[in-house]
C-alpha cells in the first residue's frame, strides 16, 4: 500500500502538487486522473523519490522509497516510452538493468515474452514505435517482479492494439494481488480500466471513490427538446414541475426526464417539437465538469467542452535511479 501524506510541490510559484492525501490500495487498478498540468507526473515522481517534496510524504508499506531495501524488486515504474539508449538491443537494455540489479538472466527473456517482444529482442531501441517503446519501458518495470507498478500514461500513442493489450495487463496484474497506480488524462479510458478512481485538478485532490461509485453518481441521463416556440415550451415544463436547462444550439434538456411524457406534454400544449432525444450523460463529461476550474489552459469555444493544450515534456526519463544510472 502506497500512502500520501499532505504531499505538496512547488516550482517557484507554480504549485505543482498541494496537499495531496491518498492511499493508493493492493489488488485494484487505482486510476491517478486529471488534465493535463494537473500534477500526475509530478506526484509519481515523488513517489519514486525523483523529485523532493516542498511539504509531506510518501510511504510505501509504511516506509520511505530511500528506506526500501531493493526498489526494482518492490516499484516497477514506466515514466515515459523511449527510456533505453537508442543504440542499443532490448535485450541488451534489460540484461543490463538485470545484471545492475542481480536480477537472474532468465528473467529477462520472461519479460521480453510477456509484453510479446521476443521476436525483436535482438533489434535496436533506435527502430522502435512508440508502441514497442512502451512495451519495452513495460518490461523493464517488470523485471524485478515488482508488486508495485506505476505506469504514466501508459496509452498514450498507442494503437488500439496497443491500448487493449496494456488494459487487459494491467487487470491481469492487480488480479495478482499487485498494486497498479496508471495515470491518464482520458476518462474513457479509466472506466475500462480502473476498479479505484483518485482525480486530481491543479494539484488538488477532487475526488478519491470506487470506479463503481463515480458511474453510478454521473451516469443520469437528460432528454433534449428542440422547438421553433421555447417559450410556451418552457412554461409548459416548468408548469409541470421540471427544471429545463439550455442545451447546445438553442435546445432545452431535462434531467431524468421520460421521452413519453415530455412528448405528451409538448402535444397538450400545442407546442411543436423539432427533437425529441435522449443523452445518456458521458463519463468524460462529468470528468470535464469535475475539472472544469482546474484546466491550465483552454480553448474558448462557446458550448465547446474545455480543452486542455498540451504541455511540454519535462523529460524525467523513466526512473534511471532505480535501473542503476544510465550513461
Ligand atoms: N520540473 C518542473 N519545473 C517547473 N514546473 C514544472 C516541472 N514539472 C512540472 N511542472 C509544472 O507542474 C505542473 C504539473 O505538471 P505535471 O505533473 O507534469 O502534470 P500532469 O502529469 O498531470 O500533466 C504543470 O503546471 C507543470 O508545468
Ligand atoms: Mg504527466
Amino acid at each position: 500500500m502506497i500512502e500520501l501524506h499532505h504531499l505538496t510541490k512547488r516550482y517557484g510559484d507554480k504549485l505543482a502538487v498541494d496537499d495531496l492525501s491518498f492511499r493508493i490500495p493492493e489488488g485494484v487498478v487505482t486510476g491517478f486522473l486529471g488534465p493535463n498540468g494537473a500534477g500526475k507526473s509530478t506526484t509519481m515522481r515523488m513517489i519514486l523519490d525523483l523529485d523532493r517534496p516542498t511539504a509531506g510524504e510518501v510511504t510505501i508499506d509504511g516506509r520511505r522509497y530511500a528506506d526500501v531495501q531493493d526498489p526494482l524488486r518492490e516499484i516497477g515504474a514506466l515514466l515515459e516510452a523511449k527510456g533505453a539508449h537508442p543504440g542499443r538491443t532490448a535485450y541488451d537494455h534489460l540484461l543490463w538493468m538485470a545484471q545492475s540489479n542481480r536480477i537472474p538472466r532468465e528473467r529477462v527473456d520472461q519479460v521480453l515474452d510477456l509484453v510479446g517482444l521476443t521476436a525483436v529482442a535482438k533489434k535496436r531501441a533506435r527502430g522502435f514505435s512508440l508502441g514497442m517503446g512502451q512495451r519495452l519501458g513495460i518490461a523493464a518495470a517488470l523485471l524485478g517482479d515488482p508488486k508495485i507498478l506505476m505506469f504514466d500514461e501508459p496509452v498514450n500513442g498507442l494503437d488500439p492494439e496497443g491500448i487493449v493489450w496494456i488494459r487487459r495487463l494491467m487487470k491481469s496484474l492487480a488480479a495478482e494481488g499487485r498494486t497498479v497506480f496508471v495515470s491518464s488524462h482520458l476518462m474513457s479510458e479509466m472506466a475500462l480500466t480502473a476498479d479505484h478512481l483518485v482525480v486530481i485538478g491543479r494539484g488538488r485532490l477532487l475526488a478519491d471513490l470506487p470506479m463503481a461509485e463515480f458511474i453510478r453518481q454521473n451516469s443520469r441521463s437528460s432528454v433534449r427538446l428542440r422547438t421553433p416556440q421555447p417559450e410556451q415550451l418552457l412554461d409548459a415544463l416548468r408548469g409541470a414541475g421540471l427544471s429545463p436547462r439550455p442545451g447546445p444550439d438553442g435546445s432545452w434538456e431535462v434531467t431524468d426526464g421520460d421521452p413519453v411524457l415530455l412528448g405528451d406534454l409538448a402535444a397538450a400544449h400545442g407546442v411543436t417539437l423539432h427533437e425529441l432525444s435522449p443523452q445518456q450523460a458521458s463519463l468524460e463529461d462529468a470528468f470535464m465538469q469535475m475539472t472544469a476550474d482546474s484546466v491550465e489552459y483552454r480553448t474558448d469555444i462557446p458550448g465547446a467542452a474545455a480543452t486542455p493544450a498540451p504541455q511540454p515534456a519535462w523529460g524525467s526519463g523513466w526512473d534511471t535511479r532505480q535501473a542503476g544510472k544510465e550513461s
